[in-house]
């Protein structure tokens, strides 16, 4: 049985994920609009980890028997410059929700949830990794500046990212 406390800090998180899912999906929208079908699928696949990511915690309070509550997605920005200035928004909007991700974890902690703990964890890994792929197309972005050519490819590279279920989903 989860707690009020626990209930409540994890629908919040719920609601966090499908903002973030419609950041992804803002940014994803605004390079189609501008001819960088790479990018924008990029972000698009951002998009669909984000929904997996409100859905495990879905799964999670479903599984504990808590109430899983939807609350409004606040509005997000719909303009972004440059595929650096997106990438740079995109880290600063993973860091914040890694600070989410620990806050919960602490929360567990303090009431001695282990079992919210212990889903937790793969979040605090995942958090790991996606500032680091924000950290790394900011670097290449950063590298390239202004030169077409530069943006012509990485936005090719950048075509070739496949979604895949995350872990918790899979079932693995
Ligand atoms: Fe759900 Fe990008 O973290």
């Amino acid at each position: 049985m989860l707690s009020k406390t626990i209930e409540a800090a994890i629908n919040a998180q719920i609601n966090a994920e499908f903002w973030s899912a419609y950041l992804y999906l803002s940014m994803a929208a605004n390079f189609e609009a501008d001819g960088k079908k790479g990018i924008a699928n990029w972000f698009n696949v951002q998009f669909k980890e984000e929904q997996a990511h409100a859905q495990i915690f879905m799964n999670y309070l479903y599984s504990r028997g808590a109430r899983v509550l939807l609350k409004p997605i606040e509005a997000v920005d719909t303009e972004w410059a440059t595929p650096l200035d997106a990438f740079k928004a995109t880290l600063t909007h993973e860091k914040k929700v890694t600070a989410l991700i620990n806050e919960l974890y602490a929360l567990a902690e303090s009431e001695h949830d282990y079992a919210t703990r212990e889903m937790l964890t793969w979040f605090v890994n995942e958090q790991v990794e996606e500032e680091e792929s924000a950290q790394e197309l900011i670097d290449k972005f950063t590298l390239i500046g202004d030169n077409g050519f530069g943006i012509y490819t990485l936005d090719k590279e950048l075509a070739a990212r496949v979604y895949a279920e995350p872990s918790p989903l899979a079932g693995e």
